[in-house]
Order: C-alpha cells, then structure tokens, then sequence
C-alpha cells in the first residue's frame, strides 16, 4: 500500500469511494433512499468543485486503485474534513496510516493543531480518533446535504502525540 498526495485528478475516485463509505456506515443517520438514490450524485457535484491548494493536505492509500484517502483544510486552523477507508479494506491499519502521514506533513508545514467533527453516533470512529489522542470538546447539529445529524467536535491541541 502507497500513500500519496492526491492529485485534481483523483477527485471522481474520491467521491465515489466517499459515497461507498457513507452508504455503510451511516445507514443509520441518512434515509435509505436518499444513500442508494441521491448521495453519490451530491459527493460528485460536492468533489468537483474542491480546490486542493498548496498548504491542504490531501492524501490517498493505494494499492490497486484507492482504498482510502483524508482531506485536511489548512485555510486557518487544520481542519480534517474526511477520513474513509474503503469498507473492506477496514481494521487494516489503513486510517491510522493515513492520519499519521498526515499529520507528519501538517507537522512538517509548521502546525501543532487540529479538530474535526465526528457524526455522534459513529462511536467506532470516535473510538478511533480517541485512540489517536482526539478529545471530544464540543456537540453540534451539523447539515449533511438537508439533514441534521448531531456532531461531535474533536481537537487535537498536540498533534506531535499523533506521530
Ligand atoms: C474510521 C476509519 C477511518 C478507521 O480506519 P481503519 O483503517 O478501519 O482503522 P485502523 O485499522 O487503522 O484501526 C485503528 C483503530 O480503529 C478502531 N477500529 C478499526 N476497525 C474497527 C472495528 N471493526 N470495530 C471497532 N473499532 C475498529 C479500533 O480502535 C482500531 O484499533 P485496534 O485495532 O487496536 O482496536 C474507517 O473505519 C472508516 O473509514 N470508517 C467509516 C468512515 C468514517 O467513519 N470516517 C470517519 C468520519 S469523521
């Protein structure tokens, strides 16, 4: 497995594997019908218009084809905005890889910070992002494309312990 800086190109990958992510682990939060019918429609308009610049650090695993990727927004504060691994490719060891060559990268671009908001009933990430040294700080309902689903902020005020 190889992780990469991702490319403008690898944005219709992304989306779809973003969509098949959703689609499994939040069955539970987003109406059926709206996951098999609308979601990976909203994810290819949402990723076509994303901008990866210099100082954003958006990185994909690989092996044959992409199995995983992170988006991270260094506009202000780093900002992880997505972390997926593909459903079978799972327990692997892929999402902590690709958080700690994230990380390292953020470390390397000079920042010390870090938050993301977590769907509060997505307690196998929250546990995974806790193992990683995340701390739950906040709690907010947050839309996901017309649905309001109650989140949970997590911050790393040290991201050194990451690595
Ligand atoms: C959360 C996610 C990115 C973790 O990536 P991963 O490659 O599966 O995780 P890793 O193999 O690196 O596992 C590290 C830890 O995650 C947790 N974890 C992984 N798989 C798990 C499982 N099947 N059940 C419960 N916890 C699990 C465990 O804490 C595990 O540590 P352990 O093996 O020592 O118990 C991935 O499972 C995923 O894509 N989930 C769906 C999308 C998602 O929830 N993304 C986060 C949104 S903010």
């Amino acid at each position: 497995m190889k992780i990469r800086r991702a490319q403008q190109s690898d944005l219709a990958h992304i989306a779809a594997l973003h969509a098949e992510s959703w689609r499994d682990a939040y069955s539970d939060v987003l109406p059926e019908q709206y996951l098999t019918d609308q979601l990976a429609v909203d994810l290819q308009r949402h990723w076509r218009s994303v901008e990866i610049r210099s100082g954003d650090v958006v990185l994909v695993a690989e092996d044959d084809g992409i199995i995983g990727f992170t988006a991270i927004w260094c506009r202000f504060e780093p900002f992880i905005d997505n972390l997926h691994v593909k459903p079978s490719k799972r327990s692997r060891r892929i999402g902590s890889a690709l958080m700690k060559s994230a990380v390292s990268r953020l470390i390397r671009a000079g920042h010390r910070t870090a938050y993301l908001w977590v769907v509060e009933s997505n307690q196998r990430a929250i546990h995974f992002y806790q193992k990683l040294g995340g701390v739950c700080t906040d709690r907010e309902l947050k839309n996901l494309f017309g649905h309001r689903v109650p989140n949970v902020k997590m911050v790393w005020s040290d991201i050194t312990i990451l690595c």
